[in-house]
């Protein structure tokens, strides 16, 4: 079955087609991050409308590219949720008329259960149920995914999302935006012990994060320099700021594992390639003796391959959306269970 995919949700404007869900025939990503570095941060407005200037010839590049016609396209998938409304209609709009005009069905395809799906393009052996580690730059997650359409979250942050803090650390040191891959780099030249940075606790869940104690720490490091006329290192405040968030993700995924018996961990999102995060999930795993699935670099950060994947596993599952599907900014994953 081959799937074409649509996804617009934030400043990437991506098309893949898929055959059978995890054999990716095309997988085109137009981003815009150069414009929107220009702000600091997505700007909504200007995302919309890049996304229906460049739709069509993504749509058309990822046809060609897979070698297919419409006619060869089994089924279309859309992005419907989370994201920005207006990038997602965009999307949505393009993916209804496309289904209208052909007479294949709709699948409507939730943005997380997609990053989540990005492991079973990259490891089709990854057997479920298992425990994913959801870290992107609006969500951070600890997620029980029961079957390939079936999620319990377990843990999810207070405040910021993991992206999100690496993206406002890394302006802070003066990185461009996102600056989660500049941190990233910076971190190799760096010394990850060179500052004591806290582990904000978290009142209520023990598997809930909260990033904004450890952001405001960057911060007031780095200003009460400024103030003294003194400059940090950038690099050994990257280093310190990637060692204590990656603890922070892995000690938690690694508690509710063990609560909750998982042996099997995913890890999904933006974030997910981060060199840190990833050394620190697997070690932690390793100890254990669990079993750690990580997405391809080329999956990790938003694509519509991923979209393609999860859409044909919400197909064997019955899910279909009508010409009435709407964008919805926020939804979480637990309501696709209900
Ligand atoms: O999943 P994603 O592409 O978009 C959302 O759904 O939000 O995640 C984007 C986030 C950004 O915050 C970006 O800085 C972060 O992923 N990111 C990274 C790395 N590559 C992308 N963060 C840390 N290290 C990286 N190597
Ligand atoms: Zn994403």
């Amino acid at each position: 079955m081959r799937i074409l995919a649509i996804e617009s949700s934030c400043d990437e404007t991506a098309c893949a087609v898929v055959e059978d869900g995890v054999n990716v025939l095309s997988n085109i990503v137009a981003t815009q991050i150069d414009e929107h570095k220009l702000y600091g941060g997505v700007v909504p407005e200007i995302a919309s409308r890049r996304h229906c200037e460049n739709i069509s010839t993504v749509v058309a590049e990822a046809l060609k590219e897979s070698n297919c016609t419409l006619s060869d396209i089994d089924a279309i998938a859309v992005t419907y949720a989370p994201g920005l409304i207006g990038a997602l209609l965009v999307g949505i709009s393009y993916a209804k008329g496309l289904a209208l005009s052909t007479g294949k069905p709709l699948i409507a395809v939730h943005h997380i259960a997609g990053h989540i799906a990005a492991n079973y393009i990259s490891h089709p052996e990854l057997k479920l149920p298992y425990l994913c580690l959801v870290v992107s730059g609006g969500h951070s997650h600890i997620v029980e995914v029961r079957d390939y359409t079936k999620y319990h979250v377990i843990g999810r942050t207070r405040d910021d999302a993991a992206g999100e803090c690496f993206d406002k650390v890394a302006r802070t040191l003066g990185y461009e935006y996102p600056g989660g891959k500049h941190i990233d780099s910076a971190s190799k030249l760096g010394n990850p012990d060179a500052f004591k940075l806290p582990k904000p606790k978290v009142q209520g869940s023990e598997f809930d994060f909260s990033f904004s104690g450890l952001k405001t720490a960057v911060i007031n490091t780095v200003h009460n320099a400024a103030q003294k006329g003194e400059t940090i290192n950038r690099e050994d405040m990257a280093a310190s700021f990637q060692k204590t968030i990656s603890e922070i993700l892995v000690e938690k995924t690694m508690k509710a594992a063990e609560e909750y018996g998982y042996t099997t961990i995913g890890l999904a999102g933006g974030v997910s390639a981060n060199s840190g995060v990833r050394n620190a999930l697997q070690e932690a795993c390793d100890k254990r003796g669990y079993k750690l699935f990580m997405p391809e670099f080329r999956y990790c950060g938003d694509n519509a391959a991923m979209i393609g994947c999860q859409a044909y596993f919400d197909y064997i599952a019955g899910k279909r959306a009508g010409q009435d599907l709407n964008g919805i900014a926020t939804l979480s994953l637990d309501k696709l269970s209900e």
